[in-house]
């Protein structure tokens, strides 16, 4: 399926909670209302929706939330997307907490990759700016998902004052396990303006890194279908990622979608088109129907973000990153 950009569009992020149970300072105000639980996509909607992208031309999806893991029903649901006949990759998104729990199941379905959000090494540090005391919980499923040879990307937000002395000990995770560590630059949602939050720029982070890792080049290896670019030093198992959505540098390339867990077909993660595809399933509506309604609502799908011009929203945990 193409855009009036003529982008390839083979990505659909699906958020399948707006729930978490952490509570990331440069996330979730601490003010949230989730939606009621008759409002958020069921299982089979879910599946439907995802049944008939594929056959558009979706062939990787990711799970995201909130916390994806909340839902009971989240590894069901991904076993059974995979079995779609053109769906190759599906790929989560998590904080990591209920990592442990699900995890011998997401090795059993062959799940495609994990990206754990992960701000800090230090346990204290984790507690403060997540507001929850499992840093060690997180650290163990991600042992456990090494140990089961699946694929790891930990994302870091680094935020000024806070976590931004830590470039060095995150980054050598990538030195000292097979991991790609990816720093994303933060997006100034209200909750970060209201609570004064400032990220740290790319640049920053390059030179920090560079002058402890020398040999530090590019890595242009396939990595996935995101925005991020990769670099990496001969003595790195995995790489070190940075996605800096502050810049229009990966809009040219965008070939994604997002649907959020109240069924609304999300056109850009900064703007605020789209389309509610729920009320159409909830009333109805036929397979065929379904995919007019999508491309439809596919030809208002923007050349690029301008964080200027676009409605701010609150929370990312309603659009899952
Ligand atoms: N800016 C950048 N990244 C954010 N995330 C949540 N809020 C923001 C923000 N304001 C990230 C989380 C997680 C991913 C789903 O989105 O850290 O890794
Ligand atoms: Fe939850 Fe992720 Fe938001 Fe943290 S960043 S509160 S883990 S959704």
């Amino acid at each position: 399926m193409q855009d009036t950009f003529l982008r390839n569009i083979r990505y659909l992020r699906i958020s399948v909670t707006d729930r978490c149970n952490l509570r990331c300072k440069y996330c979730l105000p601490e003010d949230v209302e989730f939606f009621d639980n008759s409002e958020i996509l069921t299982y089979d909607e879910i599946y439907k929706i995802s049944y008939v992208m594929s056959n558009m031309g979706v062939d990787t999806i990711r799970m995201t939330g909130g916390e994806p893991l909340l839902r009971a029903d989240c590894v069901d649901l991904i076993s059974d997307i995979k079995k779609l006949p053109n769906i190759q990759k599906v790929r989560i998104t998590t904080n990591g907490i209920y990592l442990t729990k699900y995890i011998d199941r997401l090795s059993k379905i062959g799940i495609d990759g994990l990206n754990i959000s992960l701000d800090t090494l230090d346990a204290k540090l984790f507690h403060e700016m997540t507001g929850a005391d499992r840093f060690n919980k997180v650290w163990d499923g991600i042992m456990a998902a090494l140990e089961r040879n699946i694929k790891v990307k930990i994302n870091v937000v680094l935020i000024k004052g806070m976590n931004e002395h830590e470039i060095i000990p995150l980054t050598r995770l990538a030195e000292k396990y097979p991991i790609d560590v990816r720093f994303i630059e933060l997006m100034p949602i209200d909750v970060c303006s209201s609570l004064k939050l400032e990220g740290v720029q790319y640049d920053y982070i390059m030179d920090i890194i560079s002058s402890v890792y020398h040999d530090i080049s590019l890595d242009s290896t396939e990595k996935g279908l995101g925005p991020a670019k990769y670099f990496k030093s001969s003595t790195m198992k995995g790489s070190i990622g940075f996605i800096d959505p502050m810049s229009h540098g990966f809009c040219d390339n965008c070939n994604r979608l997002r649907l959020t867990s109240e069924g609304f077909l999300k056109l850009c993660l900064y703007h605020n088109d789209g389309t509610n595809l729920r009320d159409l399933l909830r009333s109805g509506i036929s397979d065929d129907s379904l995919q007019l309604a999508i491309l439809e609502a596919l030809r208002q799908k923007p050349l690029q973000h301008f964080f200027n011009d676009c409605a701010g929203f609150k929370t990312m945990s309603k659009i899952g990153g």
